[in-house]
């Protein structure tokens, strides 16, 4: 992501959606918070000051019946609900540095200071309300929307409801040439090209008011200026962005949440909630008279062996049982790698096994493991020595490794996390048909020990680039690596190894130093069952 527009070169603020508290995490909402994690991680690196924002949504009457159908009161299910995503997050490794509730009192002061400013504004009026309401989206739907018998189309096993009622409605139409502009000025503004598209013939059509309060509605914030209503559950959520950004002793007002990290350079969602973060958002900006965002990423939907996931279905994934029987890194690795980022994508679990098998277990891991042995064997546990500058160029792990780190910085700044495992796959790769065509082991018997010294330095080498640049992905498997290397690198722990590493070293090809004293050799990945 470019900061260009931002001017704040050297801070990175990244946003998960908050997330629902109607029930406990599921692998959609896994995959966005890795997502963010792994771009966090990369910003981290290179030695931006990150902020990762994530957190969780929790008025609104999705949560208010879920609450009521479980016998429990509104903020005691929340706060149920919420520690189970702190759980999820810590099991999958989430460095996450703000943790944002709707239900928090901080918030309330945020949400009323800028209900303020929009009505100050003149852009909230009081209207007629009728129409059809999907409350597992928190929506109304335009009636061509809807199937038969009014269900809505993301959740075609419920009925909307008929709502006739006086709302207070933000004018959004107001903003309609204002937001044609931005999408023109800032192509980027919403990624990927296709949600980008689907925003634009959205905008087209000519946008409507919508309306930001409810009546007989208990759970959620009072209107500010008329406490019969409460606010729309989507007007608090998106506020729920800013109330992260204050630090944890500062008051609560609009002007210190704004203050270091705003504007944040990037929302990461999934495609279903993409109008709320590129249409509605930036025109409540924008009627605030406050900086747009960034960037709004919207990736594409998990599907479960092809099918729709769902619980009517009976085959959603649960995270955590996935985490506690693979390990966070695994199921990282496979969801960021074979998915490509933006696209839908399936989960399988033959298929994960499969990719896991392939690239971490035998490519990754018994390349570094048969190389090191052989380090202990010919070079006495040592890094080879070798002069560097003296690798001939036309070695072809040194051509292919010094080409990589710019690659892979490209495919992370462009959030392609596939492409930037597949290019990192292809130097790993490269790497083991390299020790076979070379065969230290015969190089040695012939006595032929400089060769066998670059050979093996070159393998090494180039399992350290690949450990460090796949590190936001999965970040205990490349410390691990790092570690049989001979370097004392926790990749969980960056402000560790900050100051005597850093990112331009150590994406490039050629740093690992001869005779640093390798670690022990272990395998990093064990080979998984095949189902
Ligand atoms: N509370 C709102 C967000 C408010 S942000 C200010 C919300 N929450 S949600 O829990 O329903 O959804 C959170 C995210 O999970 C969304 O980005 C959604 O796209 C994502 N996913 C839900 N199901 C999914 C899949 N099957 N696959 C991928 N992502 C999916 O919406």
């Amino acid at each position: 992501m470019t900061d260009t527009e931002t001017n704040k070169d050297n801070t990175f603020a990244v946003t998960t959606p908050l997330y629902y508290v109607n029930d406990l995490p599921h692998i959609g909402s896994a995959y966005t918070t890795m997502a963010a994690d792994a771009i966090a991680r990369f910003e981290r690196l290179r030695g931006k000051s990150v902020l990762l924002i994530t957190g969780t949504d929790e008025h609104g009457q999705k949560i208010q019946r879920t609450a009521e159908n479980r016998g429990l009161n509104p903020q005691e299910h929340c706060d149920q609900v919420a520690a189970g995503f702190e759980e999820l997050w810590q099991k999958l490794n989430i460095q996450y540095d703000r943790f944002s509730r709707t239900t928090s009192s901080r918030h309330q002061a945020i949400v009323n200071e800028f209900f303020q400013r929009v009505w100050e504004n003149g852009d909230i009026y009081m209207g007629q309300q009728k129409g059809w309401y999907c409350v597992a989206c928190e929506e109304f739907k335009e009636e061509r929307e809807l199937l038969s018998e009014h269900h809505c189309p993301l959740h075609p096993n419920l009925t909307t409801e008929w709502r006739d009622e006086q709302n207070y409605f933000f004018k959004l139409s107001k903003y309609q040439s204002q937001l044609e502009a931005l999408y023109q000025e800032r192509p980027d503004f919403i990624q990927p090209e296709i949600r980008r598209n689907e925003v634009l013939s959205f905008v087209k059509q000519g946008l409507q008011d919508f309306s930001i309060s409810r009546v007989n509605l208990d759970w959620g914030f009072a209107i500010p200026v008329d406490p019969k209503h409460t606010i729309y559950v989507w007007f608090d959520a998106l506020l729920g962005y800013v109330t992260a950004l204050l630090d944890p002793d500062s008051e609560p007002t609009l002007e210190n949440a704004l203050s270091n990290w705003w504007p944040i350079n990037l929302h990461l969602i999934g495609k279903d909630i993409l109008r709320f973060h590129a249409v509605y958002w930036p025109a409540m900006l924008m009627s605030a008279g406050l900086p747009l965002v960034g960037h709004v990423f919207g990736h594409g939907f998990l599907t479960k062996d092809g099918q729709k996931m769902g619980k009517t279905l009976g085959n959603t994934i649960n995270p955590i049982e996935l985490v506690d029987r693979y390990s966070a890194d695994a199921i990282r690795y496979y969801f960021l790698k074979e998915i490509e980022f933006g696209r839908d994508g399936d989960f399988s679990e033959t298929r994960f096994v499969n990719i896991l098998n392939a690239d971490l277990a035998n490519d990754l891991g018994n390349l570094l493991n048969r190389t090191l042995k052989m380090a202990y064997k010919y070079c006495d546990g040592r890094v080879p020595e070798v002069a560097i500058q003296e690798i001939a160029a036309d070695n072809s792990l040194k051509a292919a490794g010094k080409e990589l780190g710019s690659r892979v910085i490209n495919a992370y700044e462009s959030l392609a996390f596939s492409k930037a495992c597949e290019d990192i796959l292809t130097l790993i790769r490269a790497s083991n048909k390299f020790v076979d065509e070379q065969a230290p082991w015969s190089l040695y018997k012939q006595g032929n020990t400089a060769a066998v010294a670059e050979v093996l330095y070159s393998v090494l080498e180039s399992v350290r680039l690949s450990a460090y640049l796949l590190s936001p992905i999965i970040p205990s498997l490349s410390t691990d690596i790092y570690q049989q290397l001979g370097f004392s690198t926790d990749f969980n722990n960056l402000s560790l190894f900050k100051d005597s590493m850093t990112f331009s070293t150590h994406t490039a090809w050629g740093t690992l130093s001869p005779n640093q004293q390798l670690g022990e050799a272990k395998p990093i990945f064990a080979k998984l069952e095949q189902l």
